[in-house]
This record gives C-alpha cells, sequence and structure tokens, in this order.
C-alpha cells in the first residue's frame, strides 16, 4: 500500500458525518417524544490500543446524540471492544455477550454492537453471527470509523448489519474522542503489526503497519497538553517502526524528541517497543531529553535463544541484555518492565530456567506473565506441545515468585526517598486517597488532598508492597 492510499478520505469522513448527524436528529426527536435522551455502553477489553479506540467509539456515540450510560443494563447501546490476543480474553466476552441476551429480551429495542480484534477472525464473526442472533451488529478493527453507518443501518432498517472485511486496515483522522480525563492522555503513533511472532493474533486481526502522519501526532498532544494534560502515552503495536514504509521525515526517536520538545510542563511515555527495533538512537533521545520517562517497556517473553527463535521473535537474549545494559549506562534510574510467555510448545524446564535467570539478571521493576494460549491459524497454534498444563502453572507461579521478591526488594528500597509523582485518580485508601505514578511508572498511593488531583508534587515514600508505594505529599 503507498502512503497516502493508508488514509480514509475526507469525502469517506464526510459520509460517515453525515450519518452522524442523521442519527443525532432521530435521537432528538425521540427525546422530544418520550422525555428521556437515549445513552449508551461501551464496554472495552484488553490493551491500551482497544482503550484509545474505545474513546473513538464514545466520542462517536456522543455525537449521534446518545448520553454516556453508568452500565450496560439501561443502555439503549451496548458496544463490547473485544480483545483476541489469548482465549480467556474471549471466554469473558462470549460470557458478557451471553448475559446480554436478558437485556435483551426486557428491551428488544436496545442495540448490540461486538467490535474489535476477535470479530476480525472469521470463525468468530461467524459464531457470533450463528450463536448470538441477538447481536445486531459485528465490526470489525478495520470498521470503526464506519460505525456512524452501521448504527444508522440497524435503526432505519432494522436488519442485523455485519462489516467484518479482510481489509488492509487505514487511518481516519479527526475522529470525535471521548476520553475519561484531560490527566492522561493515549495517543495511537501506528496501527498493525508486521512481525507475525509465532504465537500471536494481532498481525491477522490488526493488519499491515501504518503510521499516523507527525503533524496530526503533534497536534493531538499539543491540544492534549492545551487542555491540561500532564502525562503523553504514545502508543502503538510496535512503535519503533513508527515511519517505516513512508516518507516521513522522522522515525520514532525523532517523533519522541519533538513531542518532548513542545511546551508545557508534562511527562512522556511510550509502548510498546520491540526489542529487535529498539535502538541505541531511542536510548539516547530517552537519556537526553527531561520530559521523557525513565520507564522502558521491553517485552523480552522468554530468555531462551531456541524458543526466541520458535517465537520468531529475531533477537537472541544476549542481544536483548546489551540493550538493557546500554539504556541501565545512559539512563541509571531506568526502570524496566516486559512480557513473558510462560509455556510456549516445546518449552523445556531448561528454557524456562533461563527465562528465570534473565529475569534475575535484569530485575525488571513489574512483568506482564501470560501462559501461552493457542490461537488459531497462528504458527504456534499447530507446533507439538507436551507440557502438562500443571507443569505450565507450576512454572508460572515459580516466575511470579521469583518477580514478586524482585519488585519487593525494588519497592523497599524506595522507602525513604522522595521523588515526583503525578496525582492521577481517588484511590481506594482512605489514609492514602489519590493515587499517584512515579515518573519511572510506579503507583504510589499517596497521603494528599484529592484536589492535587493533575498535578505534579514531590512524594516522601514510607511503605512498600510488591505491587506498589505509599507515600507522604511534602512540599518542594
Ligand atoms: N498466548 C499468551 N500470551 C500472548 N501474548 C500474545 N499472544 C499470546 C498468546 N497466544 C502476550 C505477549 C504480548 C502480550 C501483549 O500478550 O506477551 O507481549
Ligand atoms: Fe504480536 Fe509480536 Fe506484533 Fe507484538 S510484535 S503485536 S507480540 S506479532
Amino acid at each position: 500500500m503507498k502512503n497516502q492510499e493508508v488514509f480514509v478520505t475526507p469525502q469517506e469522513l464526510a459520509r460517515q458525518r453525515e450519518f452522524t448527524e442523521r442519527i443525532a436528529k432521530l435521537n432528538d426527536e425521540y427525546t422530544a417524544r418520550y422525555g428521556r435522551r437515549r445513552s449508551a455502553f461501551v464496554d472495552c477489553y484488553g490493551c491500551q490500543q482497544n482503550e484509545a479506540d474505545a474513546e473513538c467509539m464514545r466520542g462517536m456515540l456522543r455525537e449521534m446524540g446518545y448520553e454516556p450510560a453508568k452500565d450496560e443494563q439501561d443502555a439503549d447501546v451496548v458496544l463490547l471492544n473485544t480483545c483476541a490476543v489469548r482465549e480467556h480474553a474471549e471466554m469473558r466476552v462470549l460470557g458478557n455477550v451471553g448475559a446480554l441476551s436478558h437485556c435483551k429480551k426486557a428491551r428488544p429495542d436496545m442495540i448490540i454492537g461486538v467490535g474489535g480484534c476477535m470479530t476480525q477472525q472469521t470463525a468468530m464473526a461467524e459464531k457470533l453471527k450463528k450463536s448470538f442472533p441477538y447481536v445486531d451488529i459485528v465490526f470489525g478493527t478495520h470498521a470503526l470509523w464506519r460505525l456512524p453507518e452501521l448504527i444508522y443501518q440497524k435503526l432505519t432498517f432494522g436488519r442485523r448489519v455485519f462489516d467484518v472485511e479482510d481489509e488492509d486496515g487505514r487511518i481516519a483522522e479527526g475522529l470525535p474522542v471521548q476520553r475519561k480525563d484531560y490527566i492522561r492522555g493515549w495517543v495511537s503513533v501506528m496501527y498493525g503489526c508486521n512481525n507475525f511472532c509465532s504465537y500471536c493474533i494481532v498481525p491477522y486481526v490488526r493488519g499491515r503497519e501504518r503510521s499516523r502522519r507527525p503533524e496530526d501526532i503533534l497536534n493531538e498532544v499539543r491540544g492534549l497538553i492545551e487542555k491540561g494534560c500532564r502525562e503523553i502515552n504514545l502508543l502503538g503495536q510496535n512503535v519503533n517502526s513508527y515511519g517505516h514504509g513512508t516518507d516521513y521525515a522522522m522515525d520514532f526517536p525523532d517523533l519522541l524528541r519533538a513531542v518532548a520538545q513542545l511546551p508545557g510542563d508534562f511527562i512522556v511515555r511510550f509502548m510498546t517497543s520491540h526489542p529487535k527495533d529498539a535502538t541505541r538512537k531511542l536510548i539516547d533521545t530517552m537519556a537526553d531529553c527531561e520530559k521523557i520517562a525513565p520507564q522502558l517497556h521491553l517485552p523480552v517473553q522468554s530468555g531462551s535463544d531456541r524458543i526466541l527463535k520458535e517465537m520468531n521473535r529475531r533477537y537472541t537474549a544476549a542481544q536483548y541484555l546489551e540493550l538493557i545494559d546500554y539504556a541501565r549506562a545512559r539512563i541509571p534510574n531506568i526502570a524496566f518492565t516486559s512480557d513473558i510467555i510462560v509455556g510456549f510448545p516445546g518449552e523445556t524446564l531448561e528454557d524456562f530456567e533461563q527465562t528465570l535467570a534473565l529475569v534475575e539478571r535484569v530485575r525488571y521493576h513489574a512483568l506482564f506473565t501470560f501462559l501461552y494460549s493457542p490461537r488459531g491459524g497462528t504458527p504456534a497454534a499447530s507446533m507439538p506441545d507436551d507440557t502438562p498444563h500443571e507443569e505450565k502453572q507450576r512454572r508460572f507461579e515459580r516466575l511470579c515468585q521469583v518477580q514478586n521478591a524482585i519488585s519487593e526488594q525494588i519497592h523497599a528500597a524506595c522507602v525513604g526517598q522522595t521523588c515526583r509523582v503525578l496525582c492521577e485518580s481517588k484511590s481506594r485508601f482512605d489514609a492514602f486517597p489519590v493515587a499517584a505514578r512515579t515518573d519511572t511508572g510506579r503507583v504510589v498511593y499517596l497521603a494528599a488532598d484529592p484536589k492535587e488531583i493533575g498535578t505534579f508534587c514531590r512524594a516522601h515514600i514510607v511503605r512498600a508492597s510488591p505491587w506498589a508505594l505509599f507515600g507522604e505529599k511534602v512540599e518542594d
């Protein structure tokens, strides 16, 4: 695909805005007749990218005249934005779609839509069609921007609507976004993935890599900062491929630097970085720019070269560690986090112990650990896998124990220190009513006035657990 073909055209977007206006009119008529405004609820599963898509869905629904509902129980439109990365996530979605049948019986006029990564798989789209006849709209990840048209069709013709074409996804700029708050902003810089790690469904459901234009990204970030955002999160399945296959003058480190150079008081984070594409230039940029968080999410997946090869990850444990060492030398207070899959087909105890050794060597601040989940259509799903589930579970628990001990030690070493935090939201602890985050990305429950939420302040750390820190606000 040539770069200009990657964008949804202004004409196509204008057509969707017409559908939005027509729906808004229908909803106004409904309000005038029944004295209540129709409402909508978007339920989201999975990664930050999905959350960003859900914010777009909420934005589009708002412009169609739906007010936000607090849950699915009394919403007129319920959309589920699904995740396909592991079977567990899919089972949860199917369970929740099943539960909606009662709402639909009680209120046949409600519209139920299922979108996101699950629906982009043909077999799953068929299942939703056949086994869940009360689901009105099924829309794939690539159809997100056509949501107004799909809802309009359902509202006016009453038929079920399916839009799960296997197309090369495109970028739709300027869609409305309904954000939770203006403290932390999520900004997609690229979509899709070309890596085809052998266990992963993402390249099949999210399509090929495509990068937004630097000026569109920078304008969005500027807008967020003007609205008071203090944390900018740049998102992509593999942010370090930003700009590949385009004639943009910027690669990801250049973009990161440009974002960090915008005026204002904010911190920049980004995810996810594939180790094969994370360069010394990226690390140097992080070291140079004060506003870039000293934090790197660098999924390693396994510490065994044999398994990494079977996973099609295209780096060795030694190459990975070299990058870690370089980053630590350039940014001494850097915090690393990672994703690890336990029980990949053919993983031996020795392979697993190499993973443990790597975890001990890196000393991650936190890990996201997953039991391998076969995904239909991926190469790994047809690899022989003779390790019993109980053995995989044992390995998983061992890994969690090792990591918890490391996180506990790292956190314990913070007690007595004072650091900058961003106050993000209310917490569930009465004595520490504010949930905040250090520049390195650690959660701090803070004894501070909730009116500090949305500001940076200094925290004196008084207590630690493996998962979080507890602190008191102190003056500069
Ligand atoms: N099984 C288990 N974990 C998976 N991930 C991706 N695919 C699978 C799978 N089939 C994990 C990887 C990835 C994270 C987002 O999800 O660790 O980095
Ligand atoms: Fe999946 Fe690998 Fe792409 Fe990440 S880089 S989304 S694990 S294929």
